[in-house]
């Protein structure tokens, strides 16, 4: 059997697992598409979509790499070779270098502010007004102009990060190395297991300090309406269950490749069954129970729901980055709770990000027998490299994430399932799926795994492709074209490196 790193305890691979899952997506992304997208009624699809497609996914997911990685194997353009023996299978398999690698570009510089923001918030460098009686947007103008300033996202063609923003990025960057240097169980396992107890113990504190304000304009309690009466009218909406599922796939990491790497450490009968759903419960936990509880309650009782809708409406970012600080800048200790709120969504994004940032050093680890230290630092130096585009280029973090965090991670769930259940053997891969399993699934799962899953992530795939793709194509700029040549070529270099080592393998 391959000498490989494997994780070092069971309650450490499940907490790095939930870490790779619980990130930016859970207290950042979720409050503001639940808002968006009817509120209550957005759980429906919501749940619907977890119950068909997420969680059999993660049971595919950890069993494919579970297989690949007995076999000496953690990414995706060899285990689809395994799983199919078909020329073009491997390249199916890019998808799990591309996805991860371009969605780790970006994330890694929004997980940068967070860590900006903590330290900034920590020594009272954030603006500070009075609570004087002034209306929603002139009392959260400045937090606006701060963040504009420090990210340097305007109106032209290229952003002028503040020096602040560059360093933090470095230290981030620095961050990230240092943890995957260590190795798997070295140094991801060692970090969830701190990181994410502190991570829930930090958000269950602010939800308590959240729910105890009382302003003149209302309660948390209000939001927490808000958020989750359900306006029926807009289940009928394609755009709702898009969103819905669209959400389910980011705050799993489902499509990622990343989950596939990190199983493909297990050993031969470890659990999946009930390890994989205990790491996804914890991620639904900290998504709708403590994601649900903060940023919104926390707009509404200081803002009004009215303005809490809005500042929802108007983005992820304005949520995180101007209304809890505005909030907090006006609580007592009001520092402190705003340093709580950062350093939680930094946790949450760097278990995430060494997460995305693994399938391809496991790459390039497995199939050209890198040593890891030079694995990680190549892997780095090219995704700070690539960073660049998100950080000056207008637009192009908006368009990675389309391309790579939204559409084609659900392109790429559609063929795992495919291969799995279908060019593979289908009860090879349920019994797969089951050997060593502290529970038992359901013989249902298997129906659901072979034909509802694909047929829902195919309905989904084809409705977007109809609905939102031509719009989008025509609101393109300039900087959208020059991203998405990017893309293409960071694209065309895995498969290149994907097509040199098969070649070298079959002549040995
Ligand atoms: N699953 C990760 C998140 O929610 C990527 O941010």
């Amino acid at each position: 059997m391959p000498n490989r790193e494997r994780w070092a305890t069971r309650i450490g691979l499940i907490l790095a697992m939930a870490g790779n899952a619980v990130g930016l997506g859970n207290f950042l992304r979720f409050p503001t598409q639940a808002a968006q997208n009817g509120g209550g009624v957005f759980m429906i699809p919501y749940m619907i979509s977890l119950v068909l497609i997420a969680i059999p996914l993660m049971w595919v997911e950890w069993a494919i790499g579970r297989y690949g990685g007995v076999r000496g194997h953690g990414t995706t353009p060899a285990i689809f070779r395994l799983l199919w023996q078909h020329p073009v299978a491997k390249y199916i398999g890019v998808l799990g270098l591309f996805v991860p690698f371009v969605v780790s570009c970006y994330y890694v510089y929004i997980e940068s502010w967070t860590l900006g923001y903590a330290v900034m918030s920590l020594f009272g460098m954030l603006p500070k007004v009075s609570a004087a009686s002034a209306s929603p947007e002139v009392y959260l103008a400045p937090f606006k102009e701060f963040l504009n300033s420090y990210t340097g996202m305007g109106e032209g063609d290229f952003y002028h990060p503040s020096l602040k923003a560059y360093i933090f990025l470095l230290i981030t960057m620095g961050l990230n190395v240092y943890v995957l240097i260590k190795g798997i169980s070295g140094g991801i396992e060692r970090l969830a297991k701190v990181a994410m107890p502190l991570l829930f113990f930090f958000a269950i504190v602010l939800m308590i300090r959240v729910f105890t304000l009382e302003t003149s304009h209302g309660s948390a309690v209000a939001g927490l309406n808000f958020l989750w009466e359900p306006k029926w009218s807009e289940l009928a909406n394609p755009k709702v269950w898009l969103a819905a599922a669209g959400q389910v796939f980011f705050t799993l990491s489902l499509g990622f490749g990343a989950i596939i790497t990190y199983a493909s450490y297990l050993k031969r009968n470890d659990d999946i069954t009930l390890s994989a759903l205990t790491a996804s419960s914890l991620n639904e936990l900290a998504e709708v129970v403590l994601g649900g509880s903060i940023a919104i309650p926390a707009a509404a009782a200081f803002f009004g729901v009215a303005a809490a809708q809005t500042i929802a409406a108007s983005g992820a970012f304005n949520l995180a980055f101007v209304s809890l600080p505005a909030i907090f800048a006006n609580i007592p200790f009001g520092q402190f709770f705003g340093f709580l709120w950062f350093i939680l969504l930094f946790f949450a994004g760097l278990t995430s990000s060494v997460a995305i940032t693994q399938p391809v050093i496991a790459f390039l680890e497995d199939e050209f027998k890198m040593e890891r230290r030079l694995a990680v630092l190549s892997t780095m130096f090219v995704l700070f490299f690539v960073a660049h585009v998100a950080v000056f280029l207008a637009g192009a973090l908006d368009e990675m994430d389309f391309w790579a965090g939204t559409f084609f991670v659900v392109v790429f769930a559609l063929c795992e399932v495919l291969i799995f259940f279908w060019a593979f053997n289908p009860s090879q891969a349920w019994a797969e799926i089951n050997r060593g399993g502290y529970i038992k699934l359901p013989r249902l799962f298997f129906y659901i795994m072979r034909y509802v899953t694909p047929a829902f992530l195919f309905l989904i795939t084809v409705w977007w492709v109809v609905t939102i793709l031509p719009g989008y194509l025509m609101e393109s700029r300039w900087t959208s074209w020059v991203t998405r040549e990017i893309l293409v070529a960071i694209m065309a270099v895995f498969c290149f490196l994907v097509y040199f080592q098969d070649k070298r393998r079959r002549r040995k």
